[in-house]
């Protein structure tokens, strides 16, 4: 029986960290879904489309991982897809409240489902969409922390 993990987000754009998360997720589960849901609380700067063309590009040499986009709850998908577990990853204790939180209603919706939290590589505890876009917004060189594609696709969003 292959271990399915569904590792959500809004991906507003995939980051290296991210990519550390998945990498390493691949050490425990047989196969990854990478799903771009909907965060209710978030304004997206790139369209689902253009996500997903980063993820594929950015995930391109990546073996047993799928990329797909789902419009609803969480754990239904988890349920559609026969998967085993939510996989996130945990950055710095600023996570961790919305985190469990997220977690808890999670399992409270569908008690089977099980969230598996990895604590992001030191390397990139301090970055995220957010700040990366305001970064970048405003001309810094978020190069390092972003995979090429995602680095080419803000400069072109932010070159006016
Ligand atoms: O990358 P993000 O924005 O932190 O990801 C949050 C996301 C998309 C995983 C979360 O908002 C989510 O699960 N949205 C789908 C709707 C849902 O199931 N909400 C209830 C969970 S509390």
């Amino acid at each position: 029986m292959q271990r399915i993990a569904i590792y959500p987000g809004s991906f507003d754009p995939v980051t290296k960290g991210h990519l550390d998360i998945i990498e390493r997720g691949l050490k425990l589960f047989d196969r990854i879904v990478v799903t771009i849901l909907c965060n209710p609380s978030k304004k997206s700067l790139f369209t689902v489309e253009e996500r997903v063309e980063m993820l594929e590009i950015s995930l391109k040499d990546f073996q047993n991982i799928e990329i797909d986009t789902y419009f609803g709850l969480l754990v239904d998908y988890v349920v559609r897809r026969d998967a085993h577990a939510i996989l996130r990853g945990m950055r710095a204790v600023s996570d961790f409240e919305y985190e469990f939180q997220m977690a808890l209603m999670n399992r409270k919706l569908k008690r089977d489902i099980e969230t598996v939290f990895m604590m992001t590589s030191l390397r990139w505890i301090f970055t995220s969409s957010s700040i990366i876009k305001e970064a970048a917004k405003f001309g810094g060189d978020i190069e390092e922390m972003v995979p090429r594609v995602v680095n080419q696709k803000l400069k072109e969003k932010f070159k006016n």
